[in-house]
């Protein structure tokens, strides 16, 4: 909303179609376009305002949207970031704005389209945190039975809704388990291929983790393996783990631990704030080394364990104590100090790791990007040798797909129920 101060210019447009929501809309100092959907019933419906120029760069016409690729094709190269609207009118039958412009063009907007883009703050967390990607809620190693959701195999290859609540418990908690899978080598593949694609690395697409001999990584060992991420030495790092326990060992070892890094993170950001600021900035040279079918590699990437955005929120975490650099390109007086913090958070981290293990026919998935994961060291014999299929997906490959089944899921319950969306609060809807 703007403030009371702005000059309004133009009059007030208002419908008056009988039996139909009354839409209004007027032009505010010039720049604004603010529509005013009629109440309902007896509450009343907030004014939506609209920056002019969004409108105009958003206009649907054929000439300046390309319906079938969904794609902006407005002619930016005489783009008048100054455009005014001219003339307003509502057409309540159809429910659309239509809207004359300085640049002698014109455009109309239907209401539904236009209040699932509110600049309202309120709608735009709602569209943030539940379509675009889900918020994500950090959680102690002690609640783990409470928030790692399980879910069957085959529900998951066959049906949606068990495919959507998969990947956004995913999303939300960093893990989720699968179980019931077959005992076949092709299961991380079948279920990338029910999300997307697979991830190709240096290890291949699926990679089996066992014991063995002249491992080429230190995974590839029955010795205890540390709290990690994986590849943190790629700078495109692959996000989403899954591993497949086809045979898991009967020696006492061999479980799996898990750490939501996103939590240890907010704990040293309350608790020991210059350690995280060091964790945060200070870039960090992870390695990998070797050769893989004959072809040699030499990865690096420098980043800071702690990843942030812009805005402080967590982007990723690295950590890995194999896979860290010799090379430490920082200036000599930051080495000692980093070295404190992160044995730090090596220490919360360890402290707080939830341990359990898989059985034949779990498939543990987890965000690679946030989730520090490990094993306890295990013993293999002749007859009983643990046999773990990994594979990987990309976030922007798992989201994808999240919005596709959120949309087509709330497309066949609006078909179904004939609800009409809230025009305050919209929720996701196929018109996104
Ligand atoms: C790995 C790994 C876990 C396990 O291969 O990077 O973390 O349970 N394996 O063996
Ligand atoms: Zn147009
Ligand atoms: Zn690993």
């Amino acid at each position: 909303m703007l403030s009371q101060g702005l000059r309004r210019t133009a009059a007030l447009l208002t419908s008056r179609a009988l039996g139909r929501r009354q839409l209004s809309a007027r032009i505010v100092d010039e720049s604004y376009v603010e529509v005013q959907p009629a109440a309902r019933g007896s509450g009343s419906a907030a004014a939506l305002t609209f920056p002019a120029v969004w409108l105009r760069d958003n206009c649907r016409c054929p000439s300046c949207f390309h319906s079938s690729s969904q794609s902006r094709q407005l002619d930016w190269n005489h783009f008048d970031p100054n455009v005014r609207p001219l003339a307003l009118h509502m057409d309540n039958d159809k429910q659309q704005l239509h809207v004359r412009w300085s640049d002698e063009h014109e455009s109309s907007y239907a209401l539904d389209w236009l209040q699932h883009r509110s600049f309202d703050g309120r709608s735009q967390s709602k569209y943030l945190d539940e379509f675009y990607r889900p918020r994500t809620k950090h959680w102690a190693g002690a609640e783990f039975e409470r928030i790692a959701q399980r879910f069957n195999y085959d529900q998951v290859m066959s049906e949606d809704e068990p495919l959507q609540q998969w990947l956004q418990a995913l999303a939300v908690y960093g893990v989720a388990l699968l179980n019931g899978a077959p005992p076949d080598k092709a299961v991380v593949r079948h279920l990338a291929e029910r999300v997307g694609f697979i991830r190709r690395t240096t290890y291949g697409e699926e990679f089996i983790v066992q014991a063995k001999p002249g491992a080429k990584n230190y995974a590839y060992l029955s010795l205890p393996l540390p709290l990690h991420t994986d590849l943190p030495y790629y700078e495109y790092k692959p996000s989403v783990n899954i591993l497949h326990c086809l045979v898991q060992t009967q020696s006492p070892g061999g479980s799996n631990l898990l750490v939501d890094a996103f939590h240890i993170a907010d704990r040293l950001r309350r608790e020991h704030p210059d350690d995280f600021e060091r964790l945060a900035r200070t870039l960090v040279d992870w390695n990998d080394i070797g050769s893989e079918d004959g072809h040699e590699f030499h990865n690096i990437w420098r980043a800071p364990v702690i990843c942030l955005d812009a805005a402080g929120e967590y982007t990723r975490i690295n950590h890995s104590v194999p896979q860290r650099d010799s090379h430490f390109n920082v200036p000599l007086e930051q080495v000692l100090p980093w070295y404190r913090s992160y044995a730090r958070f090596v220490q919360l981290a360890r402290d707080d790791a939830y341990s359990f293990k898989t059985q034949p026919g779990d498939v543990l998935t987890f965000n690679n990007i946030r989730l520090l994961h490990g094993r306890t060291g295990y013993d293999d014999t002749e007859q009983n040798s643990r046999y773990i299929v990994g594979a990987y997906l990309d976030w922007d490959i798992v989201y994808s797909r999240l919005r596709v089944l959120k949309k087509r899921l709330t497309s066949n319950s609006t078909a179904t129920t004939s609800t009409s969306s809230s025009s305050s609060s919209p929720s996701p809807s196929p018109s996104i």
